[in-house]
């Protein structure tokens, strides 16, 4: 519910349990009241607002006597006037200035919420489901206008933000940054922590906390896309929140390319929270007439610890931003053959594959990389989208067919944004892989990003796909990214634009995967950069579902997906049963950690099936039925972290179905230790007067192992309060326990 009070020109945006309050000071700067646990009734007249007044900073022109513009929490900012922090907004006129002085002109408040133009957001099914304010700031001199835009969830503790910006003046201006959600918080940096997610290739979302110092902390990507050495979310969390208690801010922007958020610490101990567009690789000529759209920003805020902010953004993300047929049936278990076989592969060998993953259960096989072009390494053929008949002699079609006649689905990876140097793409098109005149391309695994900023590069994508996607059965795509950006430049963009070139090549990436999800709902996208490089809001808004690393090691994947977790739902993480020893690490851990792990996001193999032993197999075909009936409690359930791998040797994490019947423990650990403490694992959320009965339980070489006793009956109170025992369990081993409400 958002309301307005017209005498102290303030709004109050509220959802579930939480309230952002915002007031326009003197119909002027805008001021961020309050953001927190629900308030039932705000009081202007009880802020401290005017004791602000501090040696040596400006007061804003026309703004005397109401506070220094540096040390007001502000929602909105421009810099230069008395503030002289990072800004929400900087824009630089014709006349080469750059001081902004926006005042507030009109407001609307709506059920519903908008779309984004070209751009992926959160969206409402019904328009009772949330509340829009539309809040207009105008600059006189410039004519400039500003439009924040709000949406409340009502029964999600989210707020949307983004910001339109118009030229409504006769010059042409320049926007050199644009924050999605800017947002002070007086006293902040001394009561929270910063955490945020970082990493590298087939190590990506690393849980880091961090106190905020004085000075300006920042994660950021410039590469192209969002990426895997950091994601595009941060939260503030409180020194005293742990991830069952305790106040939470998170930040999250729905954008898959070049980003930037942080902390903004200044003298005062005032924080400035930032996320949006990086300014490093952004410049957009805005014209006379011309407007431009802010990607959005999530902001969640939780008084139940880090967990709580989760569960949020997994419901939200789960239910509001994915789309489609498979946003809420459980999706395919699949066997992809990439780790299986690489480049080296038959028809032959894939049916044979198909045939082992149909004996287990499985619904669907993933030709990965190496089926198109001259592709028998990394070396070519990006581009060619061709068949290779000499490894498919039948074609997809033919292929497509014998694996439907085994009673499996067919699926098919694509690298549609880059080309190889070496194909008749490149060959014949030069200009449309980013480059610069004059100077030579860094490669990337051989290959090149295509120029996505260009209309043309764009539909030849549509077409190239369209016409494949529309020849075979096929019913899953993989749709890989490699390579980071190198040579930022369009052959195509005249010098005055080239700075739009980031943006616009999301703009355009967007556009293609709008245009194909659109005309092929039936089938299952699977987003992919490298593993999870470009893990983030915006590809989950078209495909539901994205390849969390590509390192497939259970060990390792106890720590990527609690990780992951931090922000998005289990449901997006793809998670495999890959081969030992590993190929990234070489670990050997067991068929049944190797399981355990890969049962809690969407389940597969990704190895080569045709060489399984038969005990494998039978293995197999219990985590295959394991994972079709409890899959939807990972997925759709309420998560709770109840240790982290991060912080000591265990990863241990607690689902609760939506209906609240069933409840599942994954306890994980790393080494195993010798003489070692019993670890306590008390659950949370559950009923204290109900009985849990104990249904299942894949155990571990454990010695309360003996102890586990299916059928036995527990309490929610004796659950939560004794707690369960565990200790002694090899290295990287998992037991899994399933209790369900009497
Ligand atoms: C990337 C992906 C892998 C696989 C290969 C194929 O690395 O993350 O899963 O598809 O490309 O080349």
């Amino acid at each position: 519910m958002i309301t307005y009070n017209a005498e102290k020109q303030i709004f109050k945006i509220d959802t579930k349990n939480t309230s952002y309050i915002i007031g326009t000071l003197r119909n002027t700067l805008l001021l961020n009241l309050y953001y927190g646990k629900k308030l039932k009734d705000f009081d202007y007249e009880l802020c401290d607002l005017a004791a602000l007044a501090k040696s040596h900073t400006s007061v804003e022109a026309g703004m005397e006597g109401a506070g220094m513009g540096e040390v007001h929490s502000l929602d909105f900012s421009t810099f230069g006037n008395a503030d002289l922090r990072l800004p929400t907004l900087h824009l630089k006129y014709a006349d080469g200035s750059v001081i902004s002085r926006f005042r507030y002109r009109s407001h609307k408040i709506y059920a519903g919420k908008p779309k984004l133009k070209g751009l992926p957001a959160t969206y409402v099914e019904n328009d009772s489901e949330a509340d829009t304010l539309e809040l207009e700031l105008f600059d006189e001199l410039s004519k400039v206008s500003v439009t924040l835009i709000y949406t409340a969830f009502n029964e999600i503790d989210a707020i949307a933000r983004s910001m339109r910006v118009k030229n409504e003046g006769e010059n042409t201006l320049e926007i050199n940054r644009i924050m999605s959600a800017t947002i002070d918080m007086q006293s902040a940096a001394r009561d929270f922590d910063m955490l945020h997610l970082d990493g590298g290739w087939a190590r990506e979302r690393f849980v880091r906390r961090q106190p905020i110092f004085k000075g300006n902390q920042e994660i950021s990507s410039a590469r192209g896309i969002s990426s895997a050495q950091h994601n595009p979310f941060f939260a503030m969390v409180h020194k005293n929140a742990t991830e069952l208690s305790g106040e939470v801010y998170g930040f999250n922007l729905i954008y898959s390319g070049n980003f930037t958020a942080g902390v903004e610490c200044d003298v005062y101990d005032t924080t400035r929270a930032y996320i949006g567009i990086n300014p490093f690789t952004f410049n957009w000529k805005l014209k006379s007439g011309e407007e431009f759209q802010s990607p959005e920003a999530v902001l969640v805020y939780s008084d139940e610890g880090i967990s709580g902010m989760s569960r949020i953004y997994h419901k939200l993300y789960r239910t509001r931003l994915c789309r489609g047929k498979f946003r809420d049936t459980e999706r395919y278990a699949l066997i992809n053959n990439w780790e299986g076989t690489y480049f080296n592969f038959t028809e032959e060998k894939l049916l044979d594959i198909a045939k082992k993953g149909a004996e287990v259960g499985l619904d669907l096989l993933v030709l990965d990389d190496g089926w198109f072009g001259k592709r028998n390494n990394d070396k070519s053929s990006l581009g060619d989208w061709f068949v290779n008949e000499e490894k498919l002699p039948n074609g997809l079609d033919g292929l497509a067919d014998k694996i439907n006649a085994l009673g499996m689905k067919f699926g098919l990876w694509f690298e549609p944004e880059m080309v190889s140097p070496d194909s008749d793409l490149f060959r014949a098109h030069p200009d449309w892989a980013m480059g610069v005149p004059g100077r030579a391309h860094s490669l990337g695994r051989n290959q090149l990003v295509l120029d996505l900023s260009r209309e043309d590069v764009c539909d030849y994508i549509i077409t190239v796909l369209t016409d494949i996607l529309s020849n075979a059965n096929i019913e899953y795509v993989k749709w890989d990214m490699n390579k980071s950006f190198s040579e930022f430049g369009s052959f195509y963009l005249d010098a005055e634009h080239q700075g739009e070139l980031c943006h616009r090549y999301m703009l355009g990436l967007y556009r293609v995967m709008e245009t194909l999800v659109s005309s092929f709902p039936n089938i299952l996208w699977e987003g992919c950069s490298g593993g999870g490089g470009r893990f983030d809001g915006g590809i989950l808004y078209y495909m539901p579902q994205i390849w969390t690393s590509d390192c497939s090691d259970a060990g390792e994947r106890m720590l990527i997906q609690y990780g992951t977790s931090i922000c998005y739902p289990f449901s997006s993480m793809g998670s495999h049963v890959s081969a030992i020893p590993n190929h990234q690490v070489w670990r050997e851990c067991s068929m049944a950690t190797r399981g355990d792990m890969a049962a809690m996001g969407q389940f597969g193999y990704e190895l080569d099936m045709s060489k399984m032993s038969d005990e494998e197999i039978e293995q197999a075909k219990e985590q295959v039925k394991f994972y079709k009936k409890y899959g939807e409690v990972f997925h759709k359930g309420d998560l709770y972290r109840l240790r982290s791998p991060f912080e000591g040797n265990e990863a241990v994490l607690e689902f609760i179905s939506e209906d609240e019947n069933t409840v599942i423990l994954n306890y994980a650990n790393r080494l195993a230790t010798i003489n070692n403490a019993v670890v306590v694992v008390k659950l949370t959320g559950l009923d204290p007067d109900a009985i849990y009965e104990e249904v299942e339980a894949h155990i571990g070489h454990n010695v309360f192992a003996n102890k586990i006793r299916i059928g036995r009956e527990f309490s929610g109170e004796f659950l939560m309060n004794y707690g369960l025992k565990f200790t002694n369990q090899r290295d990287f081993q998992t037991t899994i326990r399933v209790f369900v409400k009497k």
